[in-house]
């Protein structure tokens, strides 16, 4: 079994150089196969309403859903240093709320922290979290939470704008964040923030500078709903697998091919026999 991985792991390996792995996970089955794969991290994310429940965009998952199914995946993986992402409104409506919410992440879904997405407006939110006693993950550069306000494009492109987004992470590690998530963030920028920062900082399409990676499950694996981004990488076809798999059994069926003897449970020869005999004499 792999040990348990704790922020202090992370810590280290970010001391060391070891990079970090994270990969968002949303179920029981798929957490044990990447628990067992040795990825160190596995990230709930909000991205659960788009490639899920296929929404449009992050916005419409709900706290009970994202409890519920982190829940799942902590069952499928004990050893991993789970992040819980708070969904939309969830942490913004009030701290006390913020800090309930979050609550549940750590008490009745095992969490390790939980991820915030952020910008200088939100200090508040991420030292309340800290006071409180949990680890937060401050999501910065795209937000895609904030898709209504700002759209989703790429952070850092100029001189102002990088240097805001590394005054930022300075500010939310002084503010108590214990982690940093660089989302479509240039690596340029990213390799600053990371040097500067004494916290482990996870790139979402934020270069190889970066202490560590993140990659969602369905652009890792070829699933559908995959982002197709510029920064993601398909390790994997797995839908076209499934498919195949599914176009089989479903002629399997229309043929009778499936189920075959094999397949079936059988009553005994004699049993049978009984049973017709029983038939028989039944009115
Ligand atoms: O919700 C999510 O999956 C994320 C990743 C894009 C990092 O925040």
């Amino acid at each position: 079994m792999n040990p348990r991985i704790t922020l202090k792991t992370l810590c280290e390996a970010k001391k060391n150089g070891r990079p970090i792995s994270m990969i968002t996970c949303y179920d029981f089955a798929t957490a044990i196969l990447l628990e067992q794969a040795g990825t160190q991290s596995l990230l709930v994310g909000d991205t659960l309403a788009q490639v899920i429940l296929g929404h449009d965009t992050t916005l419409p998952v709900t706290m009970d859903t994202m409890i519920a199914l982190t829940a799942a995946v902590r069952r499928g993986a004990p050893n991993v240093f789970l992040v819980g992402d708070m969904p939309f409104l969830s942490y913004t409506v009030s701290t006390a709320e913020a800090i309930s919410n979050a609550g549940r992440f750590m008490a009745q879904a095992g969490c390790d922290a939980v991820k915030v997405e952020v910008d200088h407006r939100h200090l508040d939110v991420v030292a309340a979290l800290d006071r409180a006693g949990i680890p937060v993950m401050a999501h910065l550069g795209l937000r895609p939470q904030a898709i209504r306000q700002t759209g989703l494009c790429t952070q850092g492109r100029t001189a102002e704008n990088g240097l805001n987004l590394i005054e930022q992470a300075q500010a939310m590690v002084r503010a108590g964040a214990q982690l940093l998530l660089l989302e479509c963030v240039t690596a340029e920028v990213a390799g600053e923030i990371t040097r500067r920062a004494e916290v482990p900082v996870i790139s979402c399409g934020s270069g190889p500078e970066c202490d560590g990676q993140v990659l969602v499950l369905h652009d890792l694996l070829g699933l559908p709903q995959a982002s197709g981004a510029k920064f993601t990488k398909a390790y994997a076809q797995i839908g076209k697998f499934i498919e195949d798999a599914a176009k089989q059994y479903v002629t399997d069926v229309h043929e009778r091919r499936f189920p075959d003897t094999e397949h079936s449970y059988h009553i005994s020869a004699q049993e049978h026999q009984r049973l017709k005999s029983l038939l028989d004499s039944t009115p």
